[in-house]
């Protein structure tokens, strides 16, 4: 079971994080496209070269919530939106912090390790979220 984290939360800058400034224009670009519609941006590099704390100052310059969520680890597709569970006999149906993640306007959704996934049809979900349309139904 992939358990989700418990909120959004706007993450706090480091003010030790270097960013070039022709960076900085590039995040301020990425910022004015996203007030206007969502966007998928893939984040690429060598492990250790500051992809993830990069999303996070992102969201922390700019006042964004942020949530990240281990894509790698989803064995199963349905994981990340929620799982049910069983209380004094009963089933229900308990939605974990993705489906609140996408629907929180400005949120900035860190999946993380996209390209590590073991098990790819567990991504199948999520290509419907990150394609245009931007839709899923879940049972
Ligand atoms: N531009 C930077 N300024 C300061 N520290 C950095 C910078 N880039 C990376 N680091 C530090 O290097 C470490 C690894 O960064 P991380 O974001 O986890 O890398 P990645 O996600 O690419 O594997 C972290 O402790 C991070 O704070
Ligand atoms: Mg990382």
């Amino acid at each position: 079971m992939i358990d989700t984290p418990r909120q959004l939360k706007i993450p706090a800058i480091d003010p030790d994080f270097f960013i070039l400034n022709e960076d900085r224009i590039v995040l301020e670009r990425f910022k004015k496209m996203s007030e206007k519609h969502p966007v998928n941006l893939l984040v690429t590099g060598n492990q250790g070269c500051g992809k993830s704390s990069l999303v996070r100052q992102f969201a922390g310059i700019y006042k964004r919530p942020m949530a990240t969520f281990q894509v790698g680890l989803l064995s199963e597709s349905g994981e990340l939106f929620g799982q049910q569970r069983l209380k004094g006999g009963e089933t229900f149906y308990k939605e974990f912090l993705f489906p609140e993640a996408i629907q929180t306007p400005g949120c900035v959704i860190h999946l993380e390790e996209i390209n590590r996934s073991e098990s790819p049809h567990a991504l199948n979900e999520l290509f419907s979220i990150l394609s245009e349309d931007r839709c899923i139904w879940i049972d």
